[in-house]
């Protein structure tokens, strides 16, 4: 058995399901099993009273619309989605607002979207604009692959001119059903281009007409300013799949990468778990195709992921 420790970050994600209403060909969602409403309300207010920061993920949080009681519990005043539920059914804003909602993160795959899921850019413009004459903000999160990737500003310029308030860029993780693309990762090229238009939107919005997010896995910034990211995986964050097993990261829950155990509603890590933070935990294991946390630690693999940055 593996020695365990109390957890002791900030953030419990609490992840819902893995049901979700489309299959992208890049999901990288790789666990099993779906929480009742009832369930999730259950944890949310089980967590709230060890840890500061609760939050809700998906797969897909609006399959089941009883889990937006739980949005309140934890005081989150945003979700992710697809966007098609809201398509098929606009009354849901109703309810979204009823639930605290406020900002809706929404995908939004500029450049690449036809390409992965039968949701079309037509009608996330549609859902775009019902969602802001409803008084919800709209921050649309795109993947970046080596197709969009020399694009940012112009997908920055676009998302303003479709009244989102922010856009998001998420970089492309070789995870689950990922593992099946081909010929999608960044070259230097790309992330010299991506971080030089990314400055450059940055420069031309204020950050309260548009706000430009990226995520902290496209590691260092290889243009602009020093890299600042620490991955929190395992750290200050740890996530729990419906069947209760421990993860560092929404892009790593897949068996075999667990860090630690829940017992009697506590969450343990393992005493071996170590994450020096240097790099994104999910994207590294994924470059490595490493499936086990355990060999990760080895300090020779290690060393060998210190070749890839
Ligand atoms: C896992 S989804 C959950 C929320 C919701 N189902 C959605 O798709 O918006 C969160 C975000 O991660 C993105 N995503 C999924 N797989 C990815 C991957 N392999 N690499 C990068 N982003 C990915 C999705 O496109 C989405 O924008
Ligand atoms: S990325 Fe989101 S919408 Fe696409 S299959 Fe995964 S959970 Fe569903």
């Amino acid at each position: 058995m593996r020695e365990l420790k109390k957890y002791e970050g900030e953030r419990v994600i609490l992840m819902a399901c893995s049901k979700c209403n489309v299959a992208c060909t890049h999901c990288y969602i790789g666990y099993k099993g779906n929480r009742t409403p009832e369930e999730l309300e259950e944890l949310c207010r089980h967590y709230s009273k060890d840890y500061k920061i609760v939050r809700i993920d998906g797969a897909e949080p609006l399959v089941d619309l009883g889990y937006l009681s739980s949005y309140k519990i934890v005081g989150q005043d945003w979700i992710m989605t697809n966007g098609l539920r809201i398509y098929q059914e606009p009354e849901v804003i109703d309810l979204l607002k009823e639930s605290g909602i406020k900002t809706v993160f929404m995908s939004y795959h500029f450049g690449i979207q036809n390409s992965l899921n039968g949701i079309t850019n037509e009608m996330l413009n549609e859902v775009t604009r019902m969602l802001r004459e409803k008084g919800l903000r709209v921050v649309l999160m795109t993947t970046i692959t080596n197709k969009n990737a020399h694009n940012a500003l112009e997908i920055c310029d676009e998302a303003h001119e479709l009244g989102a308030s922010g856009v998001e860029f998420n970089k492309i993780f070789i995870q689950g059903r990922a593992k099946n693309l081909s010929n999608v990762g960044l070259s230097k090229d790309d992330y010299d281009a991506f971080f030089t238009q990314i400055k450059q939107a940055r420069d031309k919005y204020d950050i309260n007409d548009l706000e430009v997010r990226r995520s902290g896995t496209f590691g260092k910034d290889t243009v602009n300013e020093p890299n600042r990211f620490q991955c929190s995986a395992g750290v200050k964050k740890v996530c729990i799949t419906p069947d209760d097993h421990v993860y560092g990261c929404t892009c790593i829950c897949k068996p075999g990468y667990e860090i630690g155990e829940v017992h009697d509603g506590q969450i343990y890590l393992y005493t071996d778990f170590v994450n020096d933070r240097t790099w994104c935990l999910g994207d590294k294991m994924g470059q490595l195709g490493i499936e086990d946390i355990r060999e990760l630690n080895n300090p020779d693999v290690m060393k060998l992921t210190r070749k890839y940055y």
